[in-house]
């Protein structure tokens, strides 16, 4: 049973490719209430009240953006599912390109960009060890920077991207294919595969990279990351740290 003490009653549940597709005009944030349900679930909703991006910070869920979140199984070895955020953000930035967005990009380590505007962003929550939800916010025909003034010139939409953009309903059933796809890489065991997408992809790799827990800053050379989903940063001596994500409170691009 969905529980959200904001809830607006549910617009639609239907099947899609696998998925069962719980849709509300409202909710406080999807993750929240995809948290309650079972694996191949997942929850669309018009509006988020209390959006919820990465490393604590809100997320802005204004009408007419994409606001998802899929929950999907992680059974076994919890290490092969420590990519998995990084799955997530290259299953979106596919879709964006597929859709003809083909200067999307990532920024370590799921931030879907389009030059330094941030297209789509990426969150994924751990409830449970067996299943892990994957919040996907991806801008379409909002705005944004006319909720916080502080966005503007900092985000795009598929609207400024292209002519046409796809309904939220097409879009989504791109974004559960790829989604599927990626975690179907993970289950299997490709990791390398995985890993060599993306470390083929990083584009700009200069980065400042600040460590979390007050343990200072380093700038350096992003070399890709690890198949444990560690960062490898060689800093200007040439020495290469191996930086776990929960080591990392932000990384820069520095351009
Ligand atoms: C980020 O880049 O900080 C991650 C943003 C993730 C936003 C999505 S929107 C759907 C899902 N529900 C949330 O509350 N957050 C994620």
């Amino acid at each position: 049973m969905l529980n959200d003490p904001t809830l607006i009653p549910e617009l639609d549940v239907r099947a899609i490719d696998g998925w069962t597709l719980h849709e509300f005009a409202e909710v406080t944030s999807t993750n929240s209430l995809a948290a309650h349900l079972p694996a191949w679930s997942a929850v669309r909703a018009g509006v988020q009240t209390a959006g919820r991006g990465r490393t604590g910070r809100p997320w802005v869920s204004d009408e007419g953006g994409l606001w998802l979140s899929a929950v999907v199984p992680t059974p076994g070895d919890p290490a092969r599912w420590s990519l998995l955020p990084l799955a997530a953000g290259w299953a979106v930035r596919k879709v964006a390109r597929a859709l003809g967005v083909t200067a999307a990009r990532l920024r370590w380590p799921n931030d879907i960009l389009v030059g330094r505007q941030k297209l789509a962003g990426v969150l994924v929550d751990r409830f449970s060890a067996d299943a892990a939800v994957v919040g996907i916010g991806l801008n379409v025909a909002n705005r944004p920077e006319a909720t916080d003034l502080a966005l503007a010139g900092l985000v795009t939409r598929l609207a400024d991207l292209l002519p046409d953009p796809p309904a939220p309903a097409a879009l989504l059933v791109r974004l559960l294919t790829a989604l599927t796809m990626e975690h179907h890489r993970l289950e299997t065991g490709d990791v390398a595969g995985l890993c060599r997408d993306l470390n083929g992809a990083w584009l700009h790799r200069h980065v400042h990279v600040t460590l979390a827990g007050g343990r200072g800053a380093i700038n350096g050379h992003l070399e890709g990351i690890d198949p444990f989903g560690s960062l490898l940063l060689r800093n200007p001596v040439g020495e290469v740290h191996v930086l776990p994500p929960h080591l990392i409170e932000l990384l820069r691009e520095i351009f």
